[in-house]
């Protein structure tokens, strides 16, 4: 079922998002080859405290961090460690939820580590121009499956792959809520989105082929042949004329 939210509760979830968007910006201006992902996870959770909220994604369906942190082939839900340390070259996505006052807020960034390849941060680009291609037209009346269509057209339009496995979802009381949103699907098709809707934007694309797997600790998804994924992220309110985006 998916719940229109009311101008308090956007309020609300407003409230957690700003919290998010300065955290990753907080993140970005500290995160640096060298540092271990574990040390990322940490700046994430002192951050989001020192304003007042709670790291959503600690202990959600027992993921024991407070950011997923996945570098390179890594596509979502790195779980942060002191031995996997940035290097020069890298991409580092880094997810956040925060909870501030009973409502999430989620967004996601990839930060390029020094000098990282031009084709690589091409893949960057694209990821968060596909956010935007995705959000496109969106407004009250518009069929769900259009995000991912627009999504998935400008991607293939660049060789890349869309993962299939992960996908946008509403966000509010709970941090995954209702309708999933892909990031493919056929233009025109889908429940036709509400006023109010709040919905989580998250377009992970792969250099090569879509397919990922579940590592052996149970969440980290990873590239099934080894080449980079990039993950861009924000929450979107759904308006008659347009969307809010919460998160930037
Ligand atoms: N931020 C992620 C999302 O977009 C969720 C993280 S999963 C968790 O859905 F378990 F780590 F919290
Ligand atoms: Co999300």
């Amino acid at each position: 079922m998916i719940f229109v939210k009311s101008e308090k509760e956007i309020d609300l979830i407003r409230e957690s998002c700003k919290i998010v968007k300065e955290t990753l910006e907080f993140v970005g201006s500290k995160i640096k080859a060298g540092m271990s992902t574990k040390e990322v996870d940490e700046l994430v959770e002192r951050y989001i405290r020192a304003s007042g909220a709670n790291p959503s994604c600690l202990g959600y369906g027992g993921f024991p961090a407070s950011a997923c942190v996945s570098v390179n082939e890594m596509v979502v839900h790195g779980i942060p460690d002191h031995d996997t340390i940035l290097k020069d070259g890298d991409i580092v996505s880094v997810d956040v939820v925060a909870d501030k006052n009973g409502y999430h807020g989620d967004a996601c960034r990839t930060f390029c580590i020094g000098k990282v390849s031009e084709d690589v941060k091409k893949l960057v680009k694209v990821t968060e121009e596909c956010f935007f291609q995705g959000i496109e037209g969106l407004q009250a009346g518009t069929p769900l499956y259009d995000i991912g269509a627009r999504v998935q057209r400008y991607a293939e339009s660049h060789g890349y792959g869309v993962v299939r496995s992960y996908s946008g979802h509403g966000i509010g009381r709970e941090m995954h809520e209702d309708p999933s949103v892909p990031n493919y699907g056929r233009p025109g098709t889908g429940v036709r989105l509400r006023a109010g809707t709040v919905l989580c934007i998250e377009p992970m694309i792969t250099m090569g082929n879509w397919r990922t797997k579940v590592l052996a600790d149970g969440w980290g998804a990873v590239t099934v042949d080894g080449k980079p994924a990039a993950h861009y992220e924000n929450t979107v309110v759904v308006r008659e004329d347009g969307v809010e985006i919460l998160t930037l």
